[in-house]
């Protein structure tokens, strides 16, 4: 998964791939269109890969999984058994490489902002106690650690150029032609850091900002960030990732406090996230 993902986060960079600024190129013929070739050669290897994990579920009979619930309705749905194979391999894709990076992120948030990392802890003390560890039930009397997922999401999106998109038609916005089949990035981060719209500390990490006066939420069905995308398209794990991320984030602060290593004189040494760091890799940025 690791690989195909790596895979597709460098297609989908702007500019990855000569063709995409010369379109013409796409008539070459395969065997002097090496992007071409090694796309097809990837997709023969993750659909291997793909298969054989969705023919175990399949022979095996296993139940209560989403590919078994394939496997059942599969005179329903009508989709081969490459097709469901996909289904299982893309949704996977989406939901694990977008939910580490958001909980590394938040890690190295709690290490930059100890004091959000204090008001999250005093909050679980309060709710949540110490006799017992968190649960889903927890998360909506937790207004800070919902306020932490929204806060780190909008402030690291995993995709910060979101999914490209090919418009269908011709079409004008504010005053530009936008041809048929123009591939389109919305900047998420950017809108992400608006202050017009998140004021003149935007760029700032501040979970403060998604609750009122009171402490609850501002708006529980407001997102509070652009990081899942929009309208029709909009991420359909988004619940999903939000009680992961909330469940996660309240456990992990429940349990330990997240402090920076120091060297021999006591000075913090923070994670390295520049260009081509460690940790730089493992984050989609
Ligand atoms: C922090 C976690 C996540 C982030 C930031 C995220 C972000 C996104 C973004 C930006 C898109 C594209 C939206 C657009 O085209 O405008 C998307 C689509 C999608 N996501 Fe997520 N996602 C996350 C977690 C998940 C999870 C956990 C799942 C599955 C369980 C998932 C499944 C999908 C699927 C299937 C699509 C394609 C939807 C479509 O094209 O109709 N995502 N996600």
């Amino acid at each position: 998964m690791d690989d195909m993902m790596a895979r597709i986060i460098t297609a989908v960079l702007p500019g990855g791939h000569l063709v995409e600024a010369f379109p013409i190129l796409d008539f070459l013929p395969d065997v002097v269109a090496k992007w071409r070739r090694e796309a097809k050669e990837d997709f023969r290897r993750f659909t291997a890969k793909f298969e054989q994990l969705y023919f175990r579920i399949k022979n095996n009979h296993a139940s209560s999984s989403l590919c078994a619930n394939l496997v059942d309705n599969e005179t329903h749905h009508g989709m081969s058994d490459i097709e469901s194979a996909w289904v299982a391999g893309a949704l996977y894709g989406a939901g694990q490489e977008t939910s580490t990076s958001t909980l590394q992120w938040f890690l190295y948030s709690m290490l930059l902002f100890p004091e959000t990392q204090t008001r999250a802890q005093e909050e679980l003390d309060r709710v949540v106690g110490r006799s017992r560890p968190p649960s889903f039930p927890d998360i909506k009397h937790l207004p800070y650690i919902q306020a932490l997922v929204k806060e780190v999401l909008r402030w690291k999106p995993p995709a910060p150029l979101g999914i490209p998109h090919a418009v269908t038609e011709d079409d004008y916005y504010d005053g530009y032609f936008i041809p048929k089949g123009s591939v389109i990035f919305a900047n998420v981060l950017s809108l992400n850091r608006d202050p017009e719209i998140y004021g003149p500390d935007a760029a700032q990490f501040r979970p403060d900002r998604h609750l009122n006066e009171k402490g609850f939420l501002k708006n529980a069905n407001d997102d509070g960030h652009f990081t899942f995308g929009f309208g029709h398209r909009q991420c359909v794990g988004r619940h999903f990732a939000d009680n992961f991320l909330s469940i996660a984030f309240a456990t992990i602060l429940w349990a330990i406090r997240i402090e920076p290593i120091t060297d021999a004189f006591g000075n913090v040494i923070l994670p390295d996230t520049t260009e081509g760091s460690e940790m730089a890799k493992n984050l989609v940025m």
